[in-house]
C-alpha cells in the first residue's frame, strides 16, 4: 500500500488527477472505475481543467461507476448519473457509449446482474474510491462478504445520515442502491483511494491500523497488491 499525505484538499485533488492523467497518457484506452460523493469533486475539476488545456484526452477511455441509488431518476440532481454528467462527462471527450453506471430505475436485481455481467467482460485498469465514515467502499456496507459481486444493497443508517446533507431531508435519501461488490472492486489492476477531512480521521486511522475484517469493508484493500491512498493532513491527523 502506498500512502501519500498532502497538506490539503486542493493538493489531494491535484495529486489524484495527476495519477489519472499519467495512467491515460500511458494507456489512452484505459478502463477507469469512477466514484462519486464529495471527495472526488476537486479531482474531477482538475481533470476538466487538464482536458481544457489539452493535457489529456478521454476519447478512447471506458468508464464504470461504482454505484447508483435505486429508485431515483437519472436526471434527479442527486443521482450519480447526473453527478457524473455535471462533474465530468459533459466537459470532456469521452464517448457516451463508453460510459457505464448501474441503471437503477426499475427491476433493480436484474439491473445489478446486467452490470455485473458487463464488469465480468472487462478489466478495470484504475479504480478510484472514496470511503464512507463506516468504512464502506462503493456502497459495500459493514458486514458485506469480500466475495460479494454487484448487488442491490440496503444502505446503512449511518450512510443515509451522512448523505442526508445532499438531500432536503433524511426521508428523501434513498434506502437502496446498486453497487459493485467488493470482489469486483478487488479485481481492478490498481486502486486509488482518496480520504479527506477531519470527519474521516477516525476512519483513516482504523484503515491504516491494518486489521482486515468484514466489519470494516475498506480493510480488504490490504489484500490488494496495488493500492495508493491519498490523504490530506486533516484525514491523516489521528493516524500519525
Ligand atoms: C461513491 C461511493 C461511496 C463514497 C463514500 C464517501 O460512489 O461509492 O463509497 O465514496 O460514501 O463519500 P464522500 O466522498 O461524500 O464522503
Amino acid at each position: 500500500m502506498k500512502i501519500i499525505v498532502v497538506e490539503n484538499y486542493e493538493q489531494l485533488s491535484n495529486e489524484a488527477a495527476k495519477i489519472i492523467i499519467n495512467q491515460l497518457q500511458k494507456k489512452p484506452n484505459s478502463v477507469m472505475g469512477l466514484a462519486t460523493g464529495a471527495t472526488p469533486m476537486g479531482m474531477y475539476e482538475a481533470l476538466r481543467k487538464a482536458y481544457a488545456n489539452g493535457e489529456v484526452s478521454f476519447k478512447d477511455v471506458t468508464t464504470f461507476n461504482l454505484d447508483e441509488y435505486c429508485g431515483i431518476d437519472p436526471n434527479h440532481p442527486q443521482s450519480y448519473h447526473y453527478y457524473m454528467q455535471q462533474n465530468l462527462f459533459n466537459h470532456i471527450d469521452v464517448k457516451p457509449e463508453n460510459v457505464h453506471l448501474p441503471s437503477a430505475t426499475s427491476d433493480w436485481n436484474s439491473a445489478a446482474k446486467s452490470y455485473n455481467d458487463l464488469l465480468k467482460q472487462t478489466k478495470i485498469d484504475l479504480q478510484v474510491l472514496g470511503i464512507g465514515s463506516n468504512g464502506h467502499i462503493g456502497f459495500n456496507e459493514p458486514g458485506t462478504s469480500f466475495e460479494q459481486e454487484t448487488f442491490v444493497v440496503e444502505l446503512a443508517e449511518k450512510t443515509r445520515l451522512d448523505n442526508q446533507r445532499f438531500f432536503n431531508s433524511l426521508e428523501e435519501v434513498p434506502r437502496f442502491a446498486i453497487t459493485m461488490g467488493i470482489k469486483n472492486i478487488m479485481q481492478a489492476k490498481q486502486i486509488l483511494l482518496l480520504i479527506s477531512g477531519k470527519n474521516k480521521a477516525k476512519t483513516a486511522k482504523r484503515l491504516l491500523e491494518g486489521k482486515v475484517g468484514t466489519d470494516f469493508p475498506a480493510s480488504v484493500l490490504h489484500l490488494h497488491k496495488s493500492v495508493t491512498i491519498i490523504l490530506d493532513e486533516d484525514a491523516y491527523g489521528l493516524a500519525k
